[in-house]
């Protein structure tokens, strides 16, 4: 891979004095789609708030193409080309479908224009449907379409997304991850933090387990084994489930 879009280095994160993160190192390359997988804990989270900026890490511990911005605050991570889907939507409640969305192109940095309205409700037709109903009425599946819209028209490089797919039903998960392909397709590299590891790996090109703050393995998602995930997502010695 040429110089990566976004890596980081020996990255360490702490809440307090709690040590969450143990030296992840990671990277990701224009249009990859790289699945994060780990159990409850392992520190998924924690990994895409320290490369948002909204936990503090050291400047070298994150490198946007090769520039350390570690540490630098969130709204700055977007300028510079980091969008993250959150874990829990965070939408604006009382407000419309398109007023959510339109958040976003109103915060623009400027710049590129790939992500429009037009194209958000091309991705997600349904959206079109109720851009002017209240978002608290949207089923949550088509919420974290609008969650999904509302980071993309921040134009970001790289889109980090925590657990998309968490609570939603079957089908409409497939429609949020049909969206996949067409996302990246367009430059955008995403990283899909998920925890049904057969989704993860169908949707991704590489994936990072990681386990207890640590990254237990890192491979071609068509390459890695069912046992290697599960000795690198339980820990050694523990039988395949
Ligand atoms: N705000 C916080 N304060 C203190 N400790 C925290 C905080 N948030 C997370 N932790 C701890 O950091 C570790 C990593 O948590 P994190 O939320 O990153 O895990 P995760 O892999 O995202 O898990 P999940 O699959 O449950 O979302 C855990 O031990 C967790 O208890
Ligand atoms: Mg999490």
């Amino acid at each position: 891979m040429s110089e990566p879009l976004l890596s980081t280095h020996g990255l360490k994160a702490f809440y307090g004095d709690f040590q969450a993160l143990f030296g992840v190192d990671f990277e990701i390359g224009s249009g990859e789609v790289v699945a994060l997988i780990g159990a409850h804990g392992a520190g998924k989270s924690t990994f895409l708030k320290s490369v948002m900026g909204a936990i503090k890490v050291g400047a070298d511990m994150v490198k946007l193409q090769g520039k350390p911005s570690g540490g630098l605050p969130p709204h700055l991570m977007v300028s510079n080309g980091v969008a993250i889907v959150p874990e829990g939507r965070r939408l604006f409640a009382g407000m419309s479908v398109e007023d959510n969305l339109r958040v976003a192109i109103d915060h623009k940095a400027g710049g590129s224009d790939t992500w429009t309205l037009d194209r958000i409700y091309k991705l997600f037709p349904i959206l079109k449907d109720k851009r002017r109903d209240p978002v608290q009425s949207l089923s949550g599946g088509q919420q974290q379409m609008v969650s999904i819209g509302r980071a993309l028209l921040n134009e970001p490089k790289v889109l980090l997304c925590d657990e998309i797919s968490l609570g939603l039903a079957p089908k409409v998960i497939g429609e949020i991850y049909e969206a996949i392909p067409s996302i990246s397709a367009a430059g955008t590299a995403i990283v899909l933090v998920e925890q049904d590891v057969g989704l993860a790996k169908k949707a991704s090109d590489r994936l990072y387990c990681m386990l207890e703050g640590k990254v237990t393995l890192t491979g071609n998602s068509t390459d890695v084994s069912r046992e290697e995930i599960s000795a690198a997502y339980f820990g050694a010695g523990h039988a395949v489930a």
